[in-house]
């Protein structure tokens, strides 16, 4: 197997260097270009957004939130308690009998266009926050996050006055209260993810974001206050599990929306057992990424650095595991590695920054343990040589190679920039592999030839099948798993679905 020449990094390297050498020379680091912190304003304490108020908790608690890349504090938010859920469970069915279900479809529409404009107007201070609070870097969150999370606002809101179209024949009914529980790795994306079809399908909504990233959801209330929306259509309440669990349970709430672990979905069905609320989980993933032999293979790494190093892993629909043909194996983990060595770890705020920190201590301490895992199944590791900043949850980007299929870091979720490969031969063998997971989410597939894209899709059990790319979203495409990845769909025409009541 070729080896990577590991580059010293010197910081004062001069131009004499050969241009073949430079190639691969990661000797010349960019220079510094930090986007600055003064364009976002964060409060140095929040409160519940509660009936379009902000509201003291009754729990007269507060917890700190911080910057994952240097552990500093940036503010602390509320922590609602089952008295606080109460409030907004009632401002938000109080707001749906006598305001949101009666007002005409397409003044709805006007609130939520209102929304995704503004969301849109403030692009850079939510960029800012989301990466200042999450660590993911400042090109993802500006490029990606922000510009996708009003793009569903759009995209809802122009479905509001058009629900008979989108069900022809059916009338259609909102269910009533929305109870949305969202992780860490999206917080602004998937608040927007989860809200915009609740309100164009007349819903109100109880929204609690993942106790380490709170900011942008709270920039969002600010928002939707600044918006004007009738008070009690959107809550927001700041908390922890106990405060997912008291939304969770409450007699009034007609729908769980959950975003997050394997394990708190499982917790939320049984929950609701027995119950009438209806229910929606988007859960883990671990994709398979297949690299056949006739694929382009410069960009097939550039999709696979791309599916599991940027955004530092903590993607649902990450491609952790590698599948690639024997024929050229040897040439693709090269090419990885290669480009793995290029890759950018530090400032999330630093525009050129490809890696930005681990999203929280416990999540770093998951990731060490599974690197630990795949060492001692007899995995062979490599990770690049980039240093790494002083302060901050930060980890190199990592791959192994002589993985087994019954290794646990080829099974379970990582969710961090650890990528698992294994070689196949055939087809049949590689479908066999690939399906082989309890979850199936997503997966992607890299071949020149369009049959082979069609019969892999086809036979593959993944919500969402790439060919060609990979991570690729947009408002109008739906998406959700198989398996323990969960059920219900989000996005596009199906997921408006989740919050309707079909008639007839
Ligand atoms: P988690 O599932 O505990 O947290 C997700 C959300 O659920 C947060 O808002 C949290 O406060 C809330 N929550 C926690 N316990 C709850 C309960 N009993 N009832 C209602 N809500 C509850 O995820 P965590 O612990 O942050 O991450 C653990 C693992 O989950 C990660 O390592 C990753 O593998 C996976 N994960 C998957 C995500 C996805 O997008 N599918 C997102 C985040 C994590
Ligand atoms: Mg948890």
């Amino acid at each position: 197997m070729a080896t990577t020449k590991k580059p010293v990094r010197k910081k004062n390297s001069t131009a004499k260097s050969n241009t073949i050498k430079l190639k691969f020379d990661t000797s010349w680091p960019y220079a510094p270009a930090p986007e600055s912190k003064s364009a976002a304003t964060i409060h140095k304490q929040y409160d519940l957004f509660i009936n379009g108020e902000w509201q003291k908790p009754l729990s007269k608690k507060y917890f700190d939130t911080i910057n994952p890349a240097n552990e500093e504090k940036l503010s602390e938010v509320a922590e609602a308690n089952e008295a606080d859920v109460n409030r907004a469970v009632t401002a938000a069915r109080t707001a749906y009998e006598q305001v949101w279900k009666k007002m005409p479809p397409k003044e709805r529409a006007k609130y939520i266009f209102r929304i995704a404009r503004m969301v849109q107007e403030k692009a850079r201070e939510l960029a800012i926050v989301e990466t200042l609070n999450g660590g993911k870097p400042i090109r993802e969150s500006r490029d990606f996050d922000v510009p996708t999370a009003a793009n569903h606002f759009f995209y809802y809101a122009g479905w509001a006055d058009k629900l008979e179209y989108a069900f022809p024949n059916r009338g259609t009914a909102p269910l009533g209260v929305a109870g949305q529980i969202i992780p860490w790795n999206f917080p602004l994306l998937m608040a927007a993810w989860k809200i915009a079809p609740a309100l164009a399908t007349g819903n109100t909504v109880v929204l609690k974001p993942a106790e380490t990233t709170p900011l942008t959801a709270l920039k969002l209330a600010e928002i939707i206050q600044e918006a004007d929306l009738p008070p009690g259509v959107v809550n927001i309440l700041t908390g922890a599990g106990a405060t997912g669990a008291a939304i969770v349970n409450h007699p009034d709430i007609n729908k769980i929306a959950f975003t997050g672990s394997t394990e708190v979905g499982k917790i939320i069905q049984r929950a609701i057992a027995g119950t009438n609320k209806r229910v929606t989980l988007e859960l883990g993933g671990k994709a398979a990424n297949i690299i056949f032999e006739d694929a382009p293979l410069d960009q097939a790494v550039e999709g696979v650095i791309n599916g599991i190093f940027f955004n530092q892993g903590h993607v649902c629909c990450a491609g952790s595991r590698l599948y690639v043909q024997e024929s050229v194996a040897k040439e693709v983990i090269r090419k990885l590695k290669d480009r793995m060595e290029s890759l950018i770890v530090g400032d999330p705020l630093d525009k050129n920054t490809d890696i930005g920190a681990i999203n929280s201590k416990q999540q770093l301490a998951t990731i060490r343990k599974y690197i630990s895992i795949g060492k001692k199944e007899g995995a062979e590791m490599y990770e690049s040589s980039c240093p790494l900043p002083g302060k901050g949850f930060f980890c190199r980007p990592t791959l192994f190679t002589n993985v087994a299929q019954s290794n646990r870091i080829a099974k379970e979720e990582i969710f961090g920039p650890v990528l698992a490969i294994i070689t196949f031969r055939t087809d049949d063998e590689v479908i066999e592999k690939a399906n082989n997971s309890p979850y199936g989410l997503s997966a992607g597939v890299w071949t020149d030839k369009g049959s082979k894209i069609f019969n892999m899709t086809k036979r593959m059990r993944a919500g969402v099948v790439w060919a060609n790319t990979f991570n690729k979203f947009d408002p109008a495409s739906p998406f959700g798993g198989y398996k323990e990845s969960g059920f219900g769909r989000e996005g596009g025409l199906h997921g408006l679905l989740p919050y309707l009541e079909l008639k007839g």
